[in-house]
């Protein structure tokens, strides 16, 4: 079981040193390999993503991924930026499928900017696709024959495309036994269209899954007007990337949500995939061993369950961390004095 470790920049290496030490106290022999990610890599390596990292993540089952972006290279062309570097290994490794689950945990629901009973009923997948739309697609900037700037870039999905995340959505609403809301704007665009045409389609082989749809300006405000209606959710690149910060915020712990991101390639244990706090690299207290572990705590949960088979470890580490919140354990995200180290040794004790 091979492991890449990518920590990246800012939080990136406090946090994921702890995942790794949570990971190393269940004693799984698994072989971690560590390579330079983002402003790092760059400064390093003159590229956010050097070939080398991407063939140690590659050679690798999973990668566990800390953060990348450093304000200190904002002023780089943009293919030289951290963020190229996220977007790439999706591009490059074909991870497809973005897992963002957003719940409120038990007792953490004052954190919510929502009202305490709508909060309490938010426990959402939502299924993100990673590898297109206006994301991918062709773009440039060009100068109009009046001489302004006009910037575009091209937004599509195909059937294919679609079908391959649209089964990802389903089989999780079937095996957790809920339905499935698809995401678009179809009102409006001929990419969304051919979309929700695949999507209701692929409905005949997933005959046991209730499938609804929605346009994404209403799923924003019915995400925080009435959340508990959304199970799995599946949507596009681009409106899966503002959805998945809406739901987010509306948990109010933003130090608490892993990811995952799936490709299609098949491990001897379960499915390659990377896997990331969501939270970002959080420059302004990088350093200061002050971060939240729990978001890449509970994504190395989030691998040992998808990528290598191993439920009753990840729900080990799953309920290590419940456990540490419901004790009182708090980094500075919840109002808590607890530092990096001080969490990770915390979740470690509870396993
Ligand atoms: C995310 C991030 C990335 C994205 C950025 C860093 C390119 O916002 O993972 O949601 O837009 O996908
Ligand atoms: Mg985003």
């Amino acid at each position: 079981m091979k492991i890449a470790v990518l920590a990246g920049d800012g939080i990136g290496p406090e946090v994921t040193a702890e995942a790794v030490s949570v990971l190393e106290a269940l004693d799984l022999g698994l072989e971690l390999t560590s390579a330079d990610i983002g402003g790092v890599a760059y400064k390093n390596h003159g590229h956010p993503l050097p070939p080398k990292t991407l063939e140690i993540a590659r050679a690798a089952d999973a990668i566990l991924f800390g953060a990348v972006g450093d304000p200190s290279c904002d002023g780089l062309e943009r293919h030289l930026r951290p963020e190229q570097a996220i977007l790439g290994l999706r591009k490059e490794l074909e991870l497809f499928a973005n897992l963002r689950p957003a719940k409120v945990f038990p007792g953490l629901e004052h954190l919510s900017p929502l009202k305490y009973e709508v909060a309490s009923d938010l426990d959402l997948l939502i299924v993100r696709e990673l590898n297109g739309d206006v994301y991918f697609g062709e773009k440039a900037i060009h100068t109009t024959p009046e001489g302004a700037r006009e910037g575009w870039d091209r937004m599509s999905y195909s059937e294919p495309e679609v079908r391959r995340i649209g089964e990802v959505a389903y089989r999780a609403a079937q095996q957790a036994g809920v339905g499935l809301t698809s995401v678009d704007k179809a009102n409006v665009l001929e990419t969304s269209q051919v979309w929700r045409d695949t999507i209701i389609a692929q409905n005949a082989e997933f005959a046991d899954v209730a499938l609804s749809h929605m346009y994404v300006d209403n799923a924003a405000m019915q995400i925080i007007s009435n959340p508990g209606q959304f199970k799995v959710m599946v949507t596009g690149n681009l409106f899966g990337d503002i959805l998945s910060d809406l739901a987010s915020a509306a948990v109010g712990s933003i130090g608490l949500l892993p990811s995952a991101s799936l490709g299609s390639r098949q491990t001897s244990h379960g499915t390659y995939g990377l896997y990331e706090p969501i939270h970002g690299s959080a420059p302004d207290i990088a350093g200061q061993g002050k971060a939240n572990p729990m978001a890449t705590i509970l994504s190395a949960a989030m691998m040992l369950r998808h990528s290598f088979g191993l439920e009753t470890e990840a729900a080990r580490i799953e309920a290590s961390v419940e456990k540490a919140l419901a004790d009182g354990v708090r980094g500075g995200d919840l109002g808590g004095e607890h530092g990096c180290a001080a969490i990770g040794e915390a979740v470690r004790e509870r396993l």
